[in-house]
Parts: structure tokens; sequence; C-alpha cells
């Protein structure tokens, strides 16, 4: 990561003032002031008597609990961002209120932007219970129509019984698969995220979180690189 950006992401200032800060020799790097911007891996960088963060991008998952909201405030409900460490995180993909599951938090932004853009395609896979038997899922595969006129990409429903499937979707819309499952006369009665990407809930508790690993996190920037070059061809 290049040292404007650890500067500006440890909040030290803006690109401006990380240029000026660089040009009057105030940013030691592994303890030689230095005069330009350079690339940073594990070196130490010591800015105003202070160590700065040199992996300042941060990337969480968390198991959301019915009841909490995805908001940074909320006058009525809890925010889900109360239950991590750094309040300075971004939602990938907001759940409903009563929605539980996988939620990714970051700070990092160009990821977090492509992961949730639907130009992107990246599944999300949800569990569902549904009030009425669900017999046909052709609709899925030609994509429903919700809000009048908006037409959803397809998406891929298995059903596990008359009453609950796994359903995975490319985007996601405020609402989708509740909205998708009114315009069929039927109504979603539960909700679980279970996959992200390749990310997995696996068996996090309901209410707690992990760091992703290196592995995970390349293989999020993996799937977004490869999308992107799918759509510069088309
Ligand atoms: N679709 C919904 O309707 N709600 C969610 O929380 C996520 C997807």
């Amino acid at each position: 990561m290049r040292l404007i950006d650890i500067f500006v992401l440890n909040k030290c200032g803006s690109k401006k003032q990380a240029k000026k800060a660089i040009k009057k020799g105030l940013i030691q790097v592994n303890n030689k002031i230095v005069d330009e911007d350079i690339d940073i891996t594990d070196e130490t960088v010591i800015y105003d008597s202070k160590i700065l963060d040199s992996h300042p991008l941060k990337y969480y998952i968390i198991h959301k609990p019915s009841g909490y909201v995805c908001a940074n405030k909320d006058p009525h409900d809890p925010c889900l961002i109360t239950l991590l460490p750094d309040e300075n995180l971004h939602y990938v993909g907001r759940l409903d209120r009563d929605t539980t599951g996988l939620v990714i938090l970051t700070n990092d932004l160009k990821l977090r932007k492509r992961l949730t853009l639907p130009e992107f395609h990246i599944p999300r896979t949800y569990a569902f219970t549904c009030l009425n038997p669900l017999k046909d899922i052709t609709p899925f595969k030609e994509g429903i129509t919700i809000d009048g006129d908006v037409k959803c990409l397809p998406a891929i429903v298995e059903m596990t019984s008359e009453y609950e499937g796994i359903i995975t979707l490319e985007e996601g819309r405020y609402h989708e698969i509740k909205k998708m499952f009114l315009s069929l006369n039927n109504k979603i009665t539960s909700l679980h995220r279970i996959m992200y990407g390749d990310i997995s809930l696996g068996d996090l508790e309901s209410g707690t979180y992990r760091i992703l690993t290196q592995e995970e996190i390349n293989h999020l920037k993996d799937i977004t690189r490869r999308s992107l070059c799918n759509i510069s061809k088309k």
C-alpha cells in the first residue's frame, strides 16, 4: 500500500496533507525521513511521534442476529456495527432487521463497491422458509419482476422441502427476496444469509465476528478482478 494511503487510513489527514507532511520531512519509514510517496509492506511508519498501522485495511465477517440493523445510527434498533471493535467500517450488502446471517464489513471501499455492484455478479446465498409451498421455481430462473417494473437478475433456487430452500442472487436490491416471493403470492417467513462470494458463515455463532483470513480476502479480490475483466470485454 502507498504511504499516502496509510497516512489517510490512519486518520492523520487528507491526501493533500499527506503530501505536505512528506515534503516537510515529517514522516519516517524504518527511522529514515522519506521525501516521496513509496510502497509500504511491513515497514515501520512514524508520523507525529506515532507509529502508524501499516495494514490499515480491515475485513470482518459477523453473524448478524435478528433485531439488529445494518446502519451506523438508528433511533429504535441496535446497530450491527456496535458489535465490532472498529466503528470506521462499511457494510458490504445490508440485511433487513429480521434477516440473520453473514455480513462482511470493511474500510476497503474499492473492494466493497465491487462486491456490491450488480455488474460484478457476486453470488449471495440465503436459506429461506416461505409461508406457502413453492412448487414452481421457473420464475426465479427467468427473473422475477418486483416493484411493478423492476426485473431482477435470474436467481438459482433449490428446494429442500415444500417450504424451505436455498436461493442464490447476484445482486442485492432492497428487500429483493421478500419482494420476489410477494410477486409470486407467497411470503418469506425466515431468511438467513449463509454465503457471500466464496465466504461462508460456517459455525460462527450469532452475534460474534472474526477477521477474514488473508486467503479469503485474496479470494474476494480475485473474483471481483475476474468480473471486472468480463465487464471490460463487453
Ligand atoms: N433480500 C431481502 O428481502 N432481505 C434481505 O435481508 C436480504 C435479501
